[in-house]
């Protein structure tokens, strides 16, 4: 086999990259086509990236002092999870102002710098909007509670009077998302007891009323606040569940059209935003959060004049099985190829069990209702197929996103003491959902004990959720340099992904390598191989080897390995 000397990266030869090296910026390579349709993108979960001030929460100077590492990382943007100020009763996705920034993540100011020195790496930002609900302590609904029902306050929201005996019954039979009825009843302006509201979430999470025309008014111009700002894209958050029937009937009874559900009406909303964004000259991009089994529904959100792309759930919660990941790749591509918009990629998120426990379980697939803690997991395994993984998306088409942490080979914590646990899943199910604490615990950066760099070395508090010991050796400090580091792999992945004129949006052509391989070429004479057989397989013919998750044996590909190849041209 000859090697590309150019283009060679081997996980064993990789050199480290150092913070100054950096292929973001004005110079790196221009991508063809919207940056959006093949970006690497990078979501920062800001309480837990850097914290500068010492207070244990992650902040937006804590982000600014990183981008270098992320500009070296090689990554196209960062998706923000919501930085508003937020009481938190739902990390911040309860949001009381949405032109503001979060006190204890910083302020406007910082915001503003942060966009500007991103955008001087080259790198774009996503903000997270939440048009769902807002949080209790919004001024409109704090304006609700203290108004009649039926006024004018209150039609921002739904509210409704009770069924039974004194009204004492919720309207309806919805549960929230979290647990529990998705309705809490308030106090009237005598104390007695009042009208209900809804909440698909938290009772926090007031939803709101997207009949009403100050709810439509009021986020387009909160999408206009943002873009004004500087912000390349918007994540919407729950896109789906926005529109509801409004009769509130009985789900039981009504199960179809579902009543919250990816409704008809919810559509001229995303036009209306879409029509926001194409103000901006057709560089800002709309990505829904949807998790919609249905593939014609789905494919109805990337209308011209709707959204461009959206989160591959599926993907995510895919087993680590061959003929899983084909099917879904293939579905995928087919779903969105006649609409023309870009497939997405993602392995975890602030939401799920990181992937490295994910696939070193004996069941691998995932799902939203199956966050079980305390299976056995074998470590070593996820982490070799997590490097697997890494490779596989990286080359399929469209745009992947990556987690904080993914790059560090972060795992889930799965014994955070109950004390300490701060998702209200958790509270709300009692304990029974673990909720996604374990995915959110704060980054290591260097040193050998917690706080591992994540806060400075006089901080007055610790992290705000405790870090495992044993990541001392997955700070960004111990991977750095160490060429068999997920850090140095991912590394290299997105610098040759960011450079190889076939990566990102595209097609791919599949070829037959036997079972349980998926093997597959891009443009540019680029092939990916990864093996989820139980056996070492032979490498197709091929001119060289750009990269590779686990060094070759003999010449084969071991079992839960990728490799990327330079073919004939
Ligand atoms: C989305 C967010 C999740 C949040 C929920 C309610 O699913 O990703 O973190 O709790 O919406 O806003």
């Amino acid at each position: 086999m000859t090697t590309v000397q150019e283009n060679t990266l081997s996980v064993a030869g990789a050199e480290a990259v150092s913070d100054s090296d950096a292929v973001s910026g004005p110079d790196a390579p221009a991508r063809t086509g919207a940056w959006w349709r093949g970006a690497a993108i990078y979501q920062v979960y800001t309480r837990s990236f850097a914290d500068s001030n010492g207070d244990g929460v992650g902040d937006l100077p804590g982000v600014r002092a990183k981008l270098p590492y992320l500009a070296a990382l090689g990554i196209d943007a960062l998706w923000f999870n919501p930085w508003y100020p937020s009481p938190m009763a739902d990390a911040g996705y309860d949001i009381a102002d949405y032109r503001d920034i979060e006190p204890s993540f910083g302020t406007l100011a910082d915001a503003d710098l942060l966009i500007a020195e991103a955008h001087d790496h080259g790198i774009r930002i996503i903000i997270d909007i939440v048009p769902n609900h807002c949080s209790d302590r919004h001024p409109w609904f704090l304006a609700a509670l203290a108004s009649e029902p039926g006024s004018a306050e209150r039609s921002r929201f739904w509210f409704r009077p009770g069924r039974g005996e004194d009204g004492a019954l919720p309207p309806n039979d919805w549960q929230s998302i979290f647990g529990g009825p998705a309705w809490t009843r308030v106090a009237a302006a005598d104390g007695t007891p009042g009208e209900w509201y809804l909440h698909l979430f938290a009772p926090e999470q007031p939803d709101l009323n997207w009949t009403s025309e100050d709810v439509r008014a009021e986020f387009e111009d909160v999408l206009r606040f943002w873009f004004d700002r500087g912000a390349d894209g918007i994540r919407i958050d729950s896109a789906a569940l926005v529109t509801k029937d409004p009769d509130l009937p009985d789900l039981a009874s009504h199960p179809s059209p579902h009543p919250y559900e990816d409704r008809d009406d919810v559509h001229e909303i995303y036009r209306a935003w879409r029509a926001v964004a194409e103000s901006y000259g057709g560089d800002r991009a709309l990505i829904g959060e949807l998790w919609i089994p249905d593939a014609e529904r789905f494919t109805r959100y990337f209308r011209p004049d709707e959204l461009h792309s959206a989160f591959n759930f599926p993907y995510l919660c895919s087993a680590w099985d061959a003929a899983c990941l084909r099917s879904v790749i293939d579905e995928t591509l087919a779903i969105h190829a006649p609409v023309d918009a870009p497939a997405t990629w993602v392995l975890s998120n602030h939401d799920v069990d990181r992937h490295v426990s994910r696939y070193g379980r004996a069941d691998t697939s995932f799902g939203l209702d199956r966050r079980e803690h305390g299976r056995p997991v074998d470590l070593d395994l996820g982490t070799r197929r997590a490097r697997a993984a890494a490779l596989l998306t990286f080359a399929l088409p469209g745009a992947v996103y990556v987690y904080q942490g993914d790059e560090l080979g972060l795992w889930e914590v799965e014994d955070i003491p109950s004390q300490l646990r701060q998702d209200p899943i958790w509270r709300r199910t009692g304990g029974a959902d673990p909720g996604r604490d374990g995915c959110r615990v704060p980054l290591p950066w260097s040193g050998a004990q917690p706080p591992f760099g994540f806060s400075p070395d006089d901080a007055q508090a610790g992290p705000w959720l405790p870090q495992p010991a044993l990541w001392s050796d997955l700070t960004v400090e111990a991977e750095s340099g160490d060429p068999g580091s997920m850090l140095e792999l991912y590394r290299a992945a997105l610098r040759i992904r960011r450079r190889e004129p076939g990566l990102g949006d595209g097609a791919l052509t599949w070829m037959e390598s036997g079972e349980s391989v998926l093997d597959f070429v891009r443009d540019g004479r680029f092939r990916c191989v990864a093996n989820l057989s139980s056996d070492a397989v032979v490498l197709p013919a091929h001119d060289g080897v750009l990269l590779q998750s686990t060094d070759l044996v003999d010449g084969l590909l071991p079992p839960d390995a990728t490799v990327w190849l330079r073919i004939g041209g």
